[in-house]
């Protein structure tokens, strides 16, 4: 690696710091109660939302950034992100679903506090989230029309998850299929990275031309990202990844090392990074952080 590769990694874990703390400062607004008759509710949602990479919510600001506005100013949008991504975590978790027992290093949702406490805390969350949206609306910087269009954006990119999750599931012990393995992945995962891209930059006001560059390095990072995830159940640590391993083989799942193999799954990554890249470079601003990211996802452990 270069010394300015070096320096936009070092930027790039400074702002997913920023980014954390950010959102992790105001995730209470939006919470229910963590004391009272309903308490338990309140405390899962907390118990789910600690650790996690926050990914989600830096690419919101960093795209806001990328068109000319603060990523403070964002803050509110980013949190609905990290709160809807952490609700599809505590459902994907639950027994119906994937079965998970280990979530960011800690006892899965429902294994803390049992499976109807995890499925409301995950309804709390999704809530939380479009509240957290409509709050977005109290920023002098970014007016209310273009809220609007961010919440439209939001629940089509939700939608798209619920879609994929569906199909995740259904396509458990069918025989390896391409075409399903799309669909999944760029519904489950994919959606959310476009629509968190898209949710910064249109309350920056980006042009339709940007927009389409930033869905196009979206899409590919989103892809990658689950190409990556698929490859950890295989090749991960549980220690590091802070949830099981093995897990997909396990349920029969349509992964990229299931459908391709692990060698050509890692030729597909490399694709994936290269698109994300050649996106990167026709955006107009931040390239180096957008690309820094896309190394930081390739290379990633956890
Ligand atoms: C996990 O997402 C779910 C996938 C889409 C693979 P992350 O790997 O971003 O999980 P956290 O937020 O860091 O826990
Ligand atoms: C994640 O898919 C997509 C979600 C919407 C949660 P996975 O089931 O592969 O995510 P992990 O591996 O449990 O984090
Ligand atoms: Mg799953
Ligand atoms: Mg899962
Ligand atoms: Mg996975």
């Amino acid at each position: 690696m270069n010394e300015s590769a070096g320096k936009d990694l070092e930027a790039l874990s400074v702002g997913l710091d920023e980014a954390a703390r950010a959102v992790e400062a105001i995730f209470d607004r939006y919470l229910p109660p963590d004391e009272g008759p309903a308490a338990a509710v309140g405390q899962a949602v907390r118990h789910s939302l600690v650790g996690g990479k926050r990914v989600r919510p830096y690419v919101v600001r960093l795209a806001a950034e990328s068109f000319g506005l603060s990523p403070a100013a964002v803050t509110p949008t980013a949190c609905a992100f990290e709160l809807i991504h952490t609700a599809t975590l505590i459902h994907d978790d639950l027994p119906a679903v994937d079965d998970a027992d280990l979530r960011r290093g800690r006892p899965s949702c429902h294994v803390a506090f049992g499976e109807p406490t995890a499925i409301l805390a995950g309804d709390a969350l999704i809530v939380a989230a479009f509240d957290a949206l409509a709050s977005q609306a109290e920023e002098p910087a970014t007016p209310a029309e273009r809220v609007a269009l961010v919440i439209h954006e939001f629940a089509s990119a939700v939608q798209a998850v619920i879609l994929g999750e569906h199909v995740d599931i259904i396509g458990e012990g069918l025989p390896p299929s391409a075409d399903l393995l799309d669909f999944i992945h760029r519904h489950k995962t994919a959606a959310l990275f476009v629509g968190a891209a898209r949710a910064g930059a249109l309350l920056a006001g980006a042009s339709e031309e940007d927009l389409r560059t930033l869905s196009d390095y979206a899409q590919a990072v989103g892809l990658l990202f689950q190409v990556t995830d698929d490859l950890l159940d295989v090749e991960g640590s549980s220690e590091e990844l802070g949830k099981p391993v093995g897990a997909d083989l396990a349920a029969g799942k349509q992964t990229y090392p299931g459908v391709y193999g692990a060698e050509e799954a890692k030729r597909r990554a490399e694709t994936l990074a290269q698109q994300a890249y050649n996106a990167a470079e026709r955006l107009p601003a931040r390239q180096e952080l957008w690309k820094a990211l896309v190394w930081l996802i390739l290379e990633r452990r956890s």
